[in-house]
Parts: C-alpha cells; structure tokens; sequence
C-alpha cells in the first residue's frame, strides 16, 4: 500500500479503525471519513480516531456518506486508489427500532458513494455487506452463490440492496467492485452492541447476561485482526469483466464485480463463546435464558474457499485466544486507562 491514497469511510468505527491501523503501517495515505454519530458512544469512536490522526498519513474528515457533494468532493480532491466502504449502521435488531437509519446510510449514503466512483473511478472499490444477508438459509456453510433473497432483517435488506445497486454500477460505468459479507467480527476496540462487549460487562459487573434462543445457536466468529488483514488483500485481487474461472463463480459474468465471505470457518456454540469470556474473566455469568429475537437466525457459518482461492488466506484466530484479547482490552479502557497505544498498535 506504499504511498497509495486509500479512502476509508466509518474509520472511526470498529473495523475502519484496525484496517486504517494496518493500511497506515503498510505506508498508505488514509482519507478517514466518519460522521461519528451516536449509535453508540462517541467517545469510543473519538478514541479510536485520536490514535490513527497521529499518524501523518491520516486525513480526518467529519461528515456523513449521505451529504449530497460531500463524497464527490472527496473524490475529486483526493483521487483515491482505493475505496473501502464500511460506514453504515450496523445491527440487526436496531433496524426494528430505527429503519430510517439504515436507508439513510446504508442506501443513500452507498448511492452517493457510487456516484462518486463513477465520476471519479478507483482502481477498486470495496464495500462491507453482511453474512445477515443469508438470512433464513439452512443449507450450511455459507457460500457466496447461494441464493439470498429472502432478507430475515431490514438490516439485511439494506446490505442485499447494496450489492445490487453496486453490480449495476459495475456493469454499467465498468468499476471493479468487491462485495464483502463479514461474519460476527469481535475483538480489541468492539462494538459495545455487540454481545461481547454486553457479556463482558455484564459478567464483569456481576449482573445477568440475556442468552437468546436459550443459548441454540452457533456464530461463525471473526477475529477483527484476521478480517481487515484479508481486506487488505483483497484490495489487490481486483475483479475483471467477465468471470474465467469456475472457482470464481461468484463473480458476476457482466460486470467486473465479485461477492467474498470473510468469516472464521469455524462457526462456535454461543455457550462456547459464554464459556470462553467466563474464563477470561475469571467469573461466571448468570444466564437468563430468553426466545429468538426477530430478524435473528440460529447459525452463521462462512465457506471461505472462494477468499483462500483469492489471497492464499483464510483467518485462523482460535475464540479462546481472540476472546483473551477482546476481554484484556476491554479491562484496560472501561477501567479508564486512556493510553492504549502502546498495547494495541501494530496489530
Ligand atoms: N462488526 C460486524 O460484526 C459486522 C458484520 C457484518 C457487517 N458489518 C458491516 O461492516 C461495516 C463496519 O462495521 P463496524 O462493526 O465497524 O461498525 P461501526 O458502527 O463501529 O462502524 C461504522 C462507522 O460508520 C460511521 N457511520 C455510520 N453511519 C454513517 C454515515 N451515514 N456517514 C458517515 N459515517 C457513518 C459510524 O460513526 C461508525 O464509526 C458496517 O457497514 C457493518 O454493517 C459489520
């Protein structure tokens, strides 16, 4: 990435913040862009955000994917090689409560960015979508030609609208575009959404932890560390106009346009994965065990063949290891330790 202009939306977000970490320790020039909203505690976002401006090759600008010119803007300054498109508002069962959201920024705000590419072209454009878009599929693992169009969440809906909105972009202005479906990323810097945010705080406060579907069900856990390393690599696997080889079959056979999972492999029982914060915190939790949330499904679980074929890298990150490092950071900054430079740098 030596000296390549990368712009990377939701920077100050949890996977934003480690692939800038890592294209800025790889000698890329990073152009973050965030609208640090509160979905979740800005001061997390802001923290985040403080370590990567201390790099010299960090761009910050504040502002939202959805403000009309803001992106064109951007584009037309910065010329970036590379765009990676992860600002977006994430979780499944917020989009019961605030679907606005997700329109506005899942679907305006990706329009917007895909207007963008098309006055301006990067060498790529890579864009976050989700494993929820496999939504009530059973057929296990996941690969990337199943059939996914019966979206459980609206959440899922945005992202499956996404990858149709980028195809046609692909096809019609000839821009290569990836199509990421991340599964359940964890570790150091979480989302304090996320259930292992919730399950750590929970257990370290003594309180009850909420299992849902009574503890049945398996998420394919991703290392956060393992999935921005894979980004990375991908950044460099750029699609071509038509699909050559059957390996490749997720790659559109129009458009220079591909769909790639990043997931673990591995999928975990959710009481693997109580268990294993259980220990790393010393403690045990008390479980109230609850139904199935609605939008949920009860497994994830990624074929990441089609991702090893790509890049020579599948991620690899035992849970027991990864949960070891999520719940020592979590200690670190909730006990009001605000360097963490030194811990988490160079990942
Ligand atoms: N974390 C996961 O397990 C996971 C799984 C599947 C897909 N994803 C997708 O990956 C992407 C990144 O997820 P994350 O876990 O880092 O979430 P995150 O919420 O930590 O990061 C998203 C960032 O985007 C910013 N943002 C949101 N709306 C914006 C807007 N309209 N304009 C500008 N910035 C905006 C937020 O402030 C935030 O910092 C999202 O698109 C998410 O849907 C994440």
């Amino acid at each position: 990435m030596e000296d390549k202009a990368i712009l990377v939306t939701g920077a100050a977000g949890f996977i934003g913040f480690h692939l800038s970490q890592m294209l800025l320790g790889q000698g890329g020039r990073v152009i973050g862009l965030d609208n640090h909203n509160d979905y979740y505690d800005p001061a997390l976002k802001a923290a985040r955000e403080a370590q990567l401006i201390s790099d010299e090759n960090y761009v910050s600008i504040k502002g939202g994917v959805e403000d009309p010119g803001l992106l064109m803007g951007l584009f037309e300054t910065y010329r970036p090689d590379y765009v990676i498109h992860l600002a977006g508002q994430a979780g499944v069962r917020y989009s019961i409560e605030n679907p606005r959201s997700y329109t506005q920024a899942n679907l305006v705000g990706s329009f917007e960015l895909l207007e963008a590419a098309r006055a301006f072209p990067p060498a790529h454009l890579l864009m976050a979508s989700t494993s929820s878009v496999y939504g009530a599929n059973t057929q296990m693992p996941y690969r990337e030609t199943d059939k996914v169009d019966l979206p459980m969440s609206y959440y899922a809906a945005t992202k499956k609208a996404t990858e149709a909105m980028s195809h046609s972009y692909a096809h019609l202005f000839d821009i290569p575009i990836t199509m990421f479906r991340f599964f359940t990323v964890y570790g150091p810097w979480g989302r304090p959404d996320m259930a292992p945010h919730l399950f750590t705080q929970a257990i370290l406060d003594g309180k009850p932890i909420k299992v849902f579907n009574n503890g049945d069900m398996m998420r394919d856990f991703t290392y956060v560390t393992d999935l921005v390393r894979a980004i990375v690599m991908l950044c460099h696997a750029v699609p071509e106009a038509t699909a050559k080889e059957s390996r490749d079959a997720s790659q559109s056979p129009v458009a220079p346009w591909r769909v790639v999972n990043i997931g673990n492999g591995a999928p975990v029982q959710l009481m693997a994965f109580i268990n294993a914060i259980e220990q790393a915190c010393g403690k045990t939790a008390e479980k109230t065990m609850l139904p199935m949330q609605p939008g949920d499904v009860p497994a994830t679980w990624a074929d990441t063949s089609l991702l090893q074929d790509l890049t020579g890298y599948a991620p690899k990150t035992d849970v027991n290891e990864g949960v070891e490092s999520y719940v020592a950071w979590h200690r670190a900054y909730y006990d009001g330790y605000n360097d963490l430079s030194s811990n988490w740098r160079g990942i």
